[in-house]
């Protein structure tokens, strides 16, 4: 009986987003369509402003759009209360921000154990498993620095980190490589890669850096708010986007 499932972990469907009202306002997603099914890592590329970050957001469910259907694991988003999605966060979403989003007041092991203590672990146990993986993006003895006293490379690696502790269901990643060299961000590729092999997880990763491919099972190629393609091998694309 048991095969593998045929719906989808991520699926978007006819997405309108805008921001702003009247002459200043910004189209960034147009009837935007997107899948991604449970086992795989998708990635999604596309030019500077073409809405990659704002379809992250409404898959994460921290913007509402204004038309259109977002289900994660069976579950609508759309419609969904405040409270409601606050607890799907929680339980399944891991967020690697562009722009990091570390908080600045708690050292890189406090911020790594957010996850866990929001889920209402205890602090013994969110304390270890935040070691634990600080030594596994290569940050073992910067636990107690401030974010702000890291490279840019390293605050990204914390923020990847407090992404993966908890295990999350659906790992969300905009640029994660960007800070990286290219056998760091390898390495980080190849972690974040296995989480999406673990049963039931799914990983969207969006990225300029046409180094890292090579580890999607498939590409989306977005363009002026919408997804152009979807390809399963990156010599296919027209340009790649570096
Ligand atoms: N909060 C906001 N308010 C107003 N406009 C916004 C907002 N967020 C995004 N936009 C606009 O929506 C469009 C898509 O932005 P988005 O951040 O999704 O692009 P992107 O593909 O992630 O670009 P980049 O590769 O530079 O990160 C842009 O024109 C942007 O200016
Ligand atoms: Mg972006």
């Amino acid at each position: 009986m048991s095969g593998p499932s045929v719906s989808p972990a991520v699926r978007v469907r006819g997405v309108d987003m805008s921001f702003g009202e009247g002459e200043s306002r910004v189209t960034a997603l147009k009837q935007a369509t997107f899948e991604a099914r449970a086992g795989e890592l998708v990635m999604l590329v596309g030019p500077s402003g073409c809405g990659k970050t704002t379809l992250l957001s409404v898959i994460a469910g921290t913007l509402t759009p204004q038309a259109g259907e977002v289900e994660v694991f069976g579950q609508r988003l759309d419609g969904l209360g405040q409270e409601a999605l606050t607890a799907f966060r929680r339980r399944h979403l891991g967020f690697v921000f562009q722009s990091f989003n570390l908080i600045p007041t708690l050292t890189v092991e406090e911020n790594v154990m957010v996850p866990l203590l929001v889920q209402g672990r205890s602090h013994e146990e969110a304390r270890a498993r935040a070691r634990e993986m600080l030594g596994k993006v290569g940050l073992a003895g910067r636990e107690e620095s401030r974010p702000t006293a890291l490279s840019g490379g390293q605050q990204q690696r914390v923020a990847i980190a407090r992404a993966l502790v908890h295990g999350p269901t659906l790992l969300i990643c905009d640029e994660p490589t960007s800070a990286l060299d290219k056998d760091t961000g390898a390495q980080i590729l190849a972690m974040i890669r296995d989480l999406s092999r673990a049963p039931g997880r799914c990983v969207i990763v969006v990225t300029h850096d046409h180094r890292i491919y090579r580890f999607a099972d498939r590409i989306a190629e977005m363009e002026d708010g919408r997804i152009r393609r979807v390809v399963d091998d990156p010599t296919l694309l027209d340009q790649p986007h570096a």
